[in-house]
């Protein structure tokens, strides 16, 4: 591997374009990297010299050694089963363009189980066009100062390793386990960074301010720490989300007063959400028989578009949205548990009948939000502006 432990200085790119120069582990993947690198740059998220070196230069199955959960679904459910070195599809998976999860509900990683597991994940590599899509978007020069948010397995801190040197690279992580092997990890290519083991939303102020702040975890909100610790002009790429579960990657630069501007970039991207800011339990049903009655003018199907979907998570931003099936017909239900605010939806024929409860008119607010992006001409969310100050954040679309 190239060493950059501790250097600020950008290594020297030593490829002749075939991968032959970085096939130095000794374990066969160079052309695996070469073939990774040539996918990236096809499907058109791996742009320039200097990230696809880093590719070239970073065996990303040494960040996968503990295997990873394949994903199979039964057809009712999606289960997870365990892939591990040793198994035939272990090594050509880890350079595919796929995204590969490596823990499950919290604690669990493919060592752990034999047969399949039904639970959420909570870690993964990412997938690796979408890791090199968001640093070509940090745009960042030599010698920039890098937090990111999201260790993982360490395969991303090792690209930034490797393009800008080990000592201008922080990355926190909130599981220690995780952080742990990404050390090891990290240490077994040779990169050193600075890891930290916390709440990323929270940043890490003793090594700001910072030239860039890329998140591999997806955020309610742009949290305040990321701005004070980012210098002015810095940029930040991170992907918004919510509870309905419609998100998009944003790209801000940091203003002088200390607010921040950008754009949303399209492509439906989707992360895991930071681990503080995970939706609530839905705890004790509000009796949905109460509240009052209308009929809507936007149907629930509308939430099944991306986008729309988005929209609908700017109008209710703490909501959560799931089905009921009950003898007389299955309603749909968005419910805020905190506000204690709900709407619930059923078909009456052509028509969708709302009953709306608790102290925030929530599928009104829905409504009157998809109505005027429609009436808008339904823009893409690459037409979203972001804002981020102290009085949060504040997304719309341009006209
Ligand atoms: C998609 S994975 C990161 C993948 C990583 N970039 C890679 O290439 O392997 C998201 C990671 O964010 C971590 N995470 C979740 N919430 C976090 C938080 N509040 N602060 C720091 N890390 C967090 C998760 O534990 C998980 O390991």
């Amino acid at each position: 591997m190239t060493e950059t432990t501790g250097s600020t200085e950008p290594t020297e790119p030593t490829d002749d374009g075939h991968g032959d120069g970085y096939d130095d582990c000794g374990d066969g993947s160079g052309d695996r990297r070469v073939e990774l690198a040539a996918a990236l740059t096809a499907g058109g998220d791996l742009r320039s010299p200097e990230w696809r070196d880093a590719v070239l230069a970073t065996p990303r199955h040494e960040f996968l050694r503990g295997g990873f959960f394949r994903r199979v679904d039964d057809g009712t459910r999606t289960g997870w089963e365990p892939v591990r070195p040793g198994d035939a599809d272990w090594l050509p998976a880890c350079y595919r363009d796929e995204s590969l999860v490596t823990q499950i509900a919290g604690t669990i990683v493919p060592g752990d189980l034999d047969g399949r597991i039904h639970r959420l994940p909570t870690s993964s590599s990412t997938l690796p066009g979408l890791v090199v899509r968001m640093l070509e978007e940090l745009a960042v020069g030599n010698g920039s100062r890098v937090l990111e948010i999201g260790t993982g397995s360490g395969y991303s801190t090792a690209l930034l390793c490797h393009r800008l040197g080990a000592a201008l690279v922080t990355s926190v992580e909130v599981d220690p386990e995780v952080s742990g092997r990404a050390r090891v990890a990290l240490g077994a290519v040779g990169h050193h960074p600075e890891l930290v083991v916390g709440d990323g939303l929270a940043g890490h102020a003793p090594n700001a301010p910072y030239d860039r702040l890329i998140a591999t975890c997806g955020v309610l909100d742009v949290p305040a720490a990321w701005l004070a610790q980012v210098r002015p002009g810095g940029r930040i790429v991170v992907t918004v989300g919510g509870w309905l579960h419609s998100s998009e990657l944003a790209c801000l630069t940091v203003r002088e007063d200390g607010t921040a501007a950008g754009r949303l970039l399209g492509g439906q991207v989707s992360f895991m959400l930071a681990r503080p800011q995970t939706p609530p339990p839905l705890g004790i049903l509000p009796d949905l028989g109460a509240g009052t009655e209308r009929e809507s003018t936007v149907g629930w199907e509308a939430l099944d578009d991306w986008t729309a979907r988005f929209v609908a998570q700017l109008a209710a931003p703490r909501a959560q949205r799931f089905g009921l099936a009950l003898p007389e017909g299955e309603l749909k239900v968005l419910l805020d548990v905190e506000a204690g605010s709900w709407a619930a939806l059923r078909r009456d024929g052509g028509r969708w009948i709302v009953r709306e409860g608790g102290p925030d008119p929530l599928w009104r607010r829905v409504e009157d939000r998809i109505t005027s992006w429609r009436r808008a001409g339904s823009p893409g969310l690459d037409r979203f502006l972001i804002t981020v100050g102290p009085g949060g954040r504040t997304i719309t679309w341009d006209a």
